[in-house]
């Protein structure tokens, strides 16, 4: 046990470069200090998963397919991926308030960018059904995407434990999710009637975006504070561009933006409205 553990934490520094400038590149991972064991940590997990011993040989592996199934398993393991339901709760609040005041008939795709495994796009459905009864499905559709497909996946099953669902608010929890049985008594599973209205998609935000929007809401929180200052300006006009005019991009709380004023204006704690022209 000791020699494996030792292993997972001694790359050699040369092949934990390399590993953190194809995630610089992929990821728009911030390269900082501390980042080298979690990389070394988690790249020889990977590794041994893979059944490879000698760690140049992994980088071989890892760097021949940059856009294969080897590397995008270890991207995926080096994402953060922490999230919760009811995650600054200023912005469910806005939203619900947004969608009572929307024109009656109108209907809209907001896209949940980073969605992690679902909690967030999950919530703004079920705001939606809060706001317009049965008639949700039809109102709003939740484009919810993330660069990792583990994420993803569990964010498609929908299935969360108790106390996770708990951090919501009493009447969203007890109307909007089916008790599990059997190997899933202690979680519950999303309704159906919310689940149609959210879909999974696989986006990489540091990549081009394929034709998208454009949206009126874009929730885009807790990721770009992995990024560079460059690429996070740039990520943030990628985003504006898929808005439509008037339309708001909502961000992490820590996550402020500066420097925007001729394309947005702050309304609310990291909810930004993009100018009309
Ligand atoms: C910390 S979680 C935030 C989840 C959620 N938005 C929230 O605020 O709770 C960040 C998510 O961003 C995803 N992510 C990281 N880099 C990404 C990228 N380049 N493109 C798309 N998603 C990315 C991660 O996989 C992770 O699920």
């Amino acid at each position: 046990m000791g020699l494996r553990h030792n292993e997972a934490r001694t790359l050699p520094s040369s092949v934990i470069q390399r590993l953190q400038s194809l995630a610089g590149e992929r990821l728009g991972l911030e390269s900082r200090e501390g980042k080298e064991l979690l990389i070394s940590n988690r790249a020889g997990r990977h590794m041994r998963k893979l059944g490879i011993s000698s760690p140049e040989e992994y980088l071989r592996v890892v760097e021949a397919d940059p856009e294969g199934g080897a590397a995008r398993e270890l991207l995926d393991l080096l994402t953060t991926n922490h999230t919760a339901f009811w995650r600054e709760p200023s912005h469910f609040r806005w939203f619900a308030e947004y969608l009572a005041a929307l024109p009656a008939r109108r209907t809209i795709t907001v896209w949940c960018a980073a969605a992690s495994t679902g909690e967030e796009p999950h919530t703004l459905a079920m705001l939606a059904h809060e706001v317009f009864g049965a008639a949700a499905p039809r109102r709003v559709r939740v484009l919810a995407t993330d660069v990792s497909t583990r994420v993803l996946e569990t964010a498609e099953q929908a299935i969360y434990t108790s106390e996770r669902v708990s951090a919501l608010p009493d009447r969203l929890a007890r109307r909007y999710f089916e008790p599990g049985r059997g190997r899933w008594r202690n979680h519950l599973r999303v309704g159906s009637s919310v689940r149609e209205m959210v879909h999974f998609r696989w986006l990489n935000l540091t990549g081009p975006f394929p034709r998208m929007g454009p949206y009126p809401v874009v929730f885009c929180r807790n990721v770009m504070i992995y990024f560079s200052p460059e690429l996070r300006a740039r990520m943030v006009g990628k985003l504006f561009d898929t808005i439509e005019p008037s339309g708001y991009l909502l961000v992490g709380h820590a996550e402020g933006l500066v420097g925007i004023e001729s394309v947005a204006s702050p309304v609310q704690t990291a909810v930004y409205r993009k100018r009309a022209t």
